[in-house]
C-alpha cells in the first residue's frame, strides 16, 4: 500500500472506529493519558479458554491517528496469546498505521499501545 492508501484507511478507522467500546467483562483494562494534549483511551482484552484474545476493544477521545491506532490494534490483536501481546512494540503500531509519523505525533500513535501495555503490567 502506498502512503495515501495507508491514510485514507487511518481516516476510514477513524469516522467508523471498530471495536469502540467498553467490555464488561475482560482480562485486561488498561488506560493511557496523551501528556501533549490530555487525550485519554482506555483498552480492554478478554480471552478466550485456549488463552488467546477473544475480544478487544477501546474507550476514549482524540486525534485520527489515536483513533485508528486503537482501531486497527484492536482488528490487530485478535487470536494473539498473552506472550505475544508482550512482544508487541512500537514498530509495530507505526507499521500498522504505515505513514510516516513526526515525532510530535508519537503520543498519539502509541496511545492505545500505551494503554494496553499498562492494562498488561497489572494483569502480572
Ligand atoms: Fe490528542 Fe492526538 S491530539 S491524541
Amino acid at each position: 500500500m502506498d502512503e495515501e492508501l495507508y491514510k485514507e484507511n487511518i481516516l476510514d478507522h477513524y469516522r467508523n472506529p471498530h471495536n469502540k467500546d467498553a467490555l464488561d467483562v475482560y482480562d485486561v483494562r488498561g488506560g493511557g493519558v496523551n501528556q501533549t494534549c490530555g487525550d485519554e483511551l482506555e483498552f480492554f482484552v478478554k480471552f478466550d479458554e485456549e488463552g488467546k484474545v477473544a475480544q478487544a476493544t477501546f474507550l476514549g477521545s482524540g486525534c485520527a491517528i489515536s483513533q485508528a491506532g486503537a482501531s486497527m490494534l484492536t482488528d490487530k490483536v485478535k487470536g494473539m496469546t498473552l506472550s505475544e501481546l508482550k512482544l508487541l512494540a512500537p514498530g509495530d503500531i507505526y507499521s500498522m498505521l504505515g505513514i510516516h509519523i513526526s515525532p510530535g505525533r508519537a503520543n498519539c500513535a502509541l496511545l492505545s499501545y500505551r494503554a494496553l501495555s499498562d492494562g498488561l503490567k497489572h494483569h502480572e
